[in-house]
C-alpha cells in the first residue's frame, strides 16, 4: 500500500479536474485550485464546468470521502502539498506556438508560495500536465526560482527545495475518467531520481491497479510506468497526438483512393488494422480530426520545427489532408444538389466528437460557415453542444431534436457520430426530408443498405 499524498492541482479545468478527482479516487488528499471564483463555487456545489461522462460522480465520491476539495486559495493549497500539478491551458498562440502565459504565472506563484512557506518538512514535486514546448521543464524550474527570488528577502531561494516533472496526459474527451484510472501508460519525465520516486509512489495504486472498483472493466494488468528525461516526456505528448492525427489523415487519403477505385475503406481498415504493427483504432475515415488537442499539438510541433528551420513535410501533409476533408463535404453536397443556394441542410452532431460539448476546431462550424456563404439554410442538431454552437456561428440555426433539424431538409450531414445520430429511425428521417433526401455520412456511421432501403440517397466516404 503506497502512502497517501497531499496533492494540489492548479487549474480546475478539464485535465485538472479529471486528474484531481482520479487521484482522490485512488486514496490521495487532493485540493483543486482555480482563480475563477464562479467555477470554484460551482464545483463546491457539485456543478461541473465541463461535460464529461462520469466526472460528476467521481467528483461527488471524492468530496463525499473528504479527499477532494476546491479552493481559490493558492498559497494554502500549495503550501500543504507534497505534489503540485500544473494543469492550466496552453492555448494556441501566434504562429501555432503554445501560449505559455498561464503556465508561467502559475510557476512563478508556486515559487513565491514555496519561498514564503517557512521550513517545509518535505520537498515539493511540481508535475506539469500542461502541454508545453519541448524543453519547458527547465523553463518551469527557472520560473519557480524567479518567483521564489521575488520574495527572497525572507528565505534564500537555495532553501526552496523542489523538483520538476513532466507528466503528460493522454485523456480523451468523452472517456477521460476511464482513461485516467485505466491508462495505457503513465509517462514521467524528470532529471532527478527522487522526483521519479515520488511520482511512482503517487501513481502506485493506478500502476498496480490496486484501488477497489465495483465493476472491473478489464483484467488487472500492471500499467507501464515510463521514465524519461524532461524533454522526451514533452515530446512523447506531441508525438502521440501528431501520430494519431497522421493516422487519421492517412486513412482519409486511402479513403479517397478507395472512392476512385471502387474499394471499400471499411474493409481496407479492417484488413490493415489486424496487422499488430498498425492496429485497428484511429482508422475511421470521414470528415477528419478536430478538437482542442490534435490540431493544437500538430501546430505547436510544426512551430517548434520552424524555430530550428526544420521542415516537417509529413505533418504539413497531415494538416493539408485534414483541411481538405471539410471541403469534400461541400463538394459531395454540390454533386447531388447542384447549387446550394436556397437548399436546406441539416448538420447532425456539432461537437468535434461524441460525448463532449467541445466545439474547438469542430468541423461543423467550418462546414456551416461555408454552406451559409453559398446560400444554404443550415440547421444543426447536437444533444449537448447546440446552444454553444449557436453563439459561435450566428448564421447557423440550431435544433434540440434531430427530427426538427431534418424537417424539410434537402440534405443531412452526419458530422458527429453521437449514438442519437447513429440510431435514428431512417424511415422517419426519409419521411421528414425533401427530395433528393441526400444523406452524407461524414463518419461512416450509418448502414448504407439500411439508409437506401429507407429511401435516402446515401453517400459515405471511401465506399459505395
Ligand atoms: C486526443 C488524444 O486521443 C488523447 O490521447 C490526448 O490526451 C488528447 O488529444 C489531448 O491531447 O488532450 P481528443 O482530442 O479528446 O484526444 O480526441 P480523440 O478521440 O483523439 O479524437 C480526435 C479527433 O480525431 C476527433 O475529431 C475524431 O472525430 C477524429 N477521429 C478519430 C477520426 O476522424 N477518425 C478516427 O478513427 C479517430
Amino acid at each position: 500500500m503506497s502512502r497517501v499524498a497531499d496533492v494540489a492541482v492548479v487549474g480546475a479545468g478539464y485535465v485538472g479536474l479529471v486528474t484531481g478527482a482520479s487521484l482522490a479516487r485512488v486514496g490521495h488528499r487532493v485540493t483543486c485550485v482555480d482563480k475563477d471564483r464562479e467555477r470554484v463555487a460551482g464545483l463546491q456545489q457539485g456543478r461541473m464546468p465541463v461535460y464529461e461522462p462520469g466526472l460528476e460522480e467521481l467528483v461527488a465520491r471524492g468530496v463525499g470521502a473528504g479527499r477532494l476539495s476546491f479552493t481559490e486559495g493558492f498559497d494554502a493549497a500549495v503550501g500543504g502539498a507534497n505534489v503540485v500539478f500544473i494543469a492550466v491551458d496552453t492555448p494556441q498562440g501566434e504562429g501555432g506556438a503554445a501560449d505559455l502565459s498561464n503556465v508561467s504565472s502559475v510557476a512563478r506563484s508556486i515559487g513565491r508560495a514555496l519561498a514564503e512557506s517557512t521550513r517545509r518538512a518535505r520537498p515539493l514535486v511540481v508535475a506539469n500536465k500542461s502541454t508545453v514546448p519541448v524543453g519547458s521543464g527547465d523553463y518551469v524550474s527557472v520560473l519557480i526560482r524567479e518567483g521564489a527570488d521575488e520574495v527572497g528577502g525572507v528565505h534564500h531561494p537555495e532553501e526552496v527545495r523542489f523538483g520538476v516533472a513532466s507528466n503528460p496526459e493522454f485523456l480523451r474527451e468523452g472517456s477521460a475518467v476511464y482513461d485516467s484510472l485505466f491508462p495505457d501508460r503513465i509517462v514521467v519525465g524528470a532529471e532527478e531520481a527522487w522526483v521519479v520516486d515520488v511520482m511512482r509512489e503517487l501513481y502506485g495504486p493506478v500502476i498496480e491497479q490496486s484501488f477497489p472498483v465495483e465493476m472491473d472493466p478489464r483484467p488487472r494488468v500492471t500499467v507501464p510506468f515510463v521514465v524519461t528525461d524532461l524533454a522526451s516526456a514533452e515530446m512523447i505528448k506531441y508525438a502521440a497526438n501528431a501520430f494519431l492525427a497522421t493516422k487519421v489523415s492517412f486513412i482519409n487519403e486511402i479513403s479517397d483512393l478507395c472512392e476512385l477505385t471502387g474499394a471499400d475503406v471499411g474493409s481496407v481498415a479492417t484488413g490493415i488494422g489486424l496487422d499488430g504493427r498498425i492496429g485497428p483504432r484511429f482508422l475511421n475515415a470521414g470528415i477528419g480530426w478536430g478538437g482542442s488537442c490534435l490540431p493544437k499539438d500538430v501546430a505547436a510541433l510544426r512551430s517548434i520545427a520552424r524555430e530550428y528551420q526544420h521542415e516537417t513535410r509529413l505533418l504539413d501533409a497531415t494538416v493539408a489532408v485534414n483541411d481538405r476533408r471539410r471541403e469534400l463535404v461541400v463538394s459531395k453536397l454540390q454533386r447531388d444538389l447542384g447549387t446550394l443556394d436556397g437548399k436546406r441542410v441539416a448538420l447532425l452532431g456539432l461537437a468535434f466528437k461524441p460525448n463532449t460539448d467541445d466545439l474547438r476546431e469542430a468541423p461543423s462550424l467550418g462546414i456551416a460557415a461555408e454552406l451559409c456563404s453559398l446560400g444554404a439554410l443550415v440547421v444543426g442538431y447536437d444533444p449537448v453542444a447546440a446552444k454553444a454552437a449557436a453563439r459561435r456561428a450566428p448564421d447557423l440555426l440550431v435544433a434540440f431534436d434531430p427530427h426538427e433539424a431534418l424537417e424539410g431538409a434537402h440534405a443531412a450531414v452526419v458530422v458527429t457520430e453521437w449514438s442519437e445520430v447513429r440510431n435514428l429511425d431512417l424511415r422517419r428521417v426519409a419521411s421528414l426530408m425533401q427530395e433528393p433526401k441526400l444523406l452524407i455520412d461524414g463518419r461512416n456511421a450509418i448502414d448504407p443498405a439500411a439508409a437506401r432501403e429507407a429511401g435516402l440517397l446515401y453517400r459515405g466516404f471511401g465506399h459505395d
